[in-house]
């Protein structure tokens, strides 16, 4: 593998028509493919998907917008799901205050719930995190137990990036850095050590320059990894190669 994308929405309706084409593209370009769950739906799919294809690893957990569906029942089949051999994470988990499309009580518990679930099956978690930096490191915190993870789709500056460093995460960094407006974000990933980026496209959204505006996939992590590299003038290869590295050791990928 020369390339991770460490979070992809590929049971997305986006890529209903050419999942597979979408898929073979991966495989030629020697990339590997995290796929995220968000719901229940969607974590059986990414478990499905990791199952067909070899480059697939999955990824279980119920997103903070869906957060007001988490109940006993759900995390008993997420627990289920998470077992999988094929599944490597707890994620896409955390809080969004900007949507509040779940009571944000409900969102806390939901993220409470499955963090102890990463726990106990000693897997990595795939945090979000939008306009809710307060609570999710309170929440982080309070157990005095050390989660590892990524904090998917980092996009703050150099004193949280510490912060997160700091406590033992990684950052997901994707389209956003391409961005004209996002100079903040360059600073902060151009300070944080390699050894702790993961490369990510939250296809298919997010989309990076040049392809800004249409539909995201995997193969577009590249634009990313151009930008990381341009930054830390660094050669591209040597980007892929360590972020690649990081990914496998951080959700235990076997090649
Ligand atoms: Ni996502």
């Amino acid at each position: 593998m020369k390339w991770i994308d460490s979070h992809a929405h590929l049971d997305d309706r986006a890529f209903e028509a050419d999942r597979a084409t979408v898929i073979a593209r991966c495989s030629e370009a020697e990339m590997g493919v995290l796929a995220i769950g968000s719901s229940l739906r969607s974590s059986r799919e990414a478990v499905r998907l990791a199952s067909r294809y070899r480059n697939i690893w999955a990824t279980v957990g119920i997103h903070p917008h869906h957060a007001k569906f988490v109940d006993e029942a759900a995390l008993i089949e997420l627990k289920e799901l998470a077992q999988d051999d094929l599944v490597v994470g707890i994620g896409e988990i955390g809080l969004d205050y900007y949507r509040d499309l779940s009571p944000r009580d409900r969102q806390r518990s939901a993220l409470r719930q499955q963090l102890n679930l990463a726990i106990e099956l000693n897997l990595p978690v795939c945090l979000h995190n939008r306009e809710s930096t307060d609570d999710l490191l309170a929440i982080l915190k309070e157990t005095g137990k050390r989660h590892c993870g990524v904090v998917h789709s980092f996009l703050g500056d150099g004193t949280l990036a510490d912060e997160f460093l700091d406590m033992g995460f990684h950052l997901g960094i994707g389209g956003p850095l391409t961005f004209p407006g996002n100079e903040v974000l360059r600073v902060a990933v151009k300070r944080t050590p390699l050894d702790r980026i993961l490369l990510e496209t939250d296809c298919p959204y997010l989309t990076p320059v040049p392809y800004r505006g249409r539909r995201n996939e995997p193969v577009y992590v590249k634009y990313v990894a151009e930008e990381i590299a341009k930054l830390k003038g660094l050669a591209l290869q040597d980007v892929a190669k360590q972020t690649t590295k990081n990914a496998i050791r951080l959700f235990g990928l076997s090649d």
